[in-house]
């Protein structure tokens, strides 16, 4: 680990807390001046690191740019230091996450990004996602289902993320089948997952999830044709939260986006061990704000359930199924089971 690494990794350990330089020095086994230089590097990347006369140094509570050494503190597990890669700017975490899986990375390994310049969404769209405001993350996970059950951990990725949420932020997020969170009426999370496929014999050897969560993301700064329908957890006015509120939940420590992510891992990890015990289904339907509604179907590349629905195909969400399928029944009274696709919720009752 680089000694910039080490000081920063001490600085967030006690974030809002003051360290001298010599207490920095003797715990790190460096010289002062080498932690004043790194301090110096670390401002320059934006860090603010107050200089408190004859006490020490102190990163800001509300210092929130995004690194391995912000996130570990926060991680359960022991075995990680090794494994959350942060970059800058990248065209898609998915992308490098697979690039990464082809090259050897282990399973649980982590690919978060500050910025995407090509984020990727489902069905070929793509995913806006700015600097600083996001938060862009991408797991490298061991397939454990044939991929027709594939619909299953995408269903667990999305009660992961809204356990995060609710743990560190206290709001309560629900989800729309298969994997959009949302907060209110705003979608402020998508999860797209992918397979790694060994060229050779066709075998899935990894899959990739990938998460992208609207942080603080104000609605103008959203493209225009995703204004009425994205929202994000602390942007302008869809926070269930008054300016007061939000000006303290800010300026509070313990919620940041580093501290997100980390329990975002926990929680994806937790779940993706247990993921045969299906244990999180239940929260899956508790959260789901399609059961009971009238659903408009739009098929993926044509095959649906049992049927194969032409678009429009209209239905009643009536359940899910162990493997995280949606129940519907037709309008001519016969029940399926979607596995794929996407839907929309009509307002008109069934
Ligand atoms: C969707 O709602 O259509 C899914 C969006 C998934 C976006 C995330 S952001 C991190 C990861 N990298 C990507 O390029 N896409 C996913």
């Amino acid at each position: 680990m680089s000694t910039k690494a080490k000081v920063l990794k001490a600085l967030e350990e006690n974030k809002g807390k003051t360290i001298s330089g010599e207490e920095l020095a003797n715990s790190l086994n460096i010289s002062r001046a080498a932690v004043w230089k790194a301090i110096q590097e670390l401002r320059k990347e934006g860090y603010r690191i107050d200089a408190v006369t004859r006490k020490g140094y102190c990163l800001t509570q509300n210092s929130d740019i995004l690194s391995a050494e912000g996130i570990l503190p926060y991680v359960k597990r022991s075995n990680m230091s090794d494994r959350i890669h942060v970059f800058k700017t990248i065209p898609s975490t998915n992308l490098t996450a697979k690039k990464m899986a082809l090259d050897g990375a282990p399973f649980g390994t982590v690919v978060i990004a500050e910025e995407q310049t090509k984020g990727r969404g489902r069905f070929g769209r793509s995913f806006h996602s700015p600097p600083l405001s996001g938060i862009y993350i991408s797991f490298i996970l061991e397939p454990r289902f044939d991929m027709t059950k594939s619909v299953l951990i995408t269903t667990a990725a999305s009660v992961a993320v809204c356990k995060a949420i609710e743990k560190v932020t206290g709001i309560y997020c629900q989800i729309k089948w298969v994997n959009d969170i949302f907060m209110g009426e705003k979608k402020i999370c998508g999860i797209l997952t992918e397979a790694v496929s060994n060229f050779e014999n066709g075998q899935i050897e990894h899959i990739v999830i990938g998460i992208g969560i609207n942080y603080s993301t104000n609605t103008s700064d959203f493209p225009e044709e995703l204004q009425k329908t994205a929202g994000s957890l602390f942007g302008d006015m869809h926070t269930p939260y008054n300016d007061n509120q939000l000006k303290d939940l800010v300026s509070n420590p313990s919620i940041s986006r580093n501290r997100l992510i980390a329990e975002v891992i926990n929680q994806i990890l937790d779940i993706n061990e247990n993921l045969e015990s299906r244990d999180f289904i239940p929260e899956y339907k508790k959260r789901s704000f399609v059961l009971g509604k009238e659903i408009l179907i739009i098929p993926a590349g044509g095959a649906q359930g049992e049927r194969n629905l032409s678009e429009g195909t209209t239905a009643l969400a009536l359940d899910i199924d162990q493997d995280g399928g949606l129940v519907v029944q037709y309008r001519d009274g016969s029940i399926d089971t979607l596995n794929s696709g996407e839907i929309s919720i009509r307002t008109t009752s069934y």
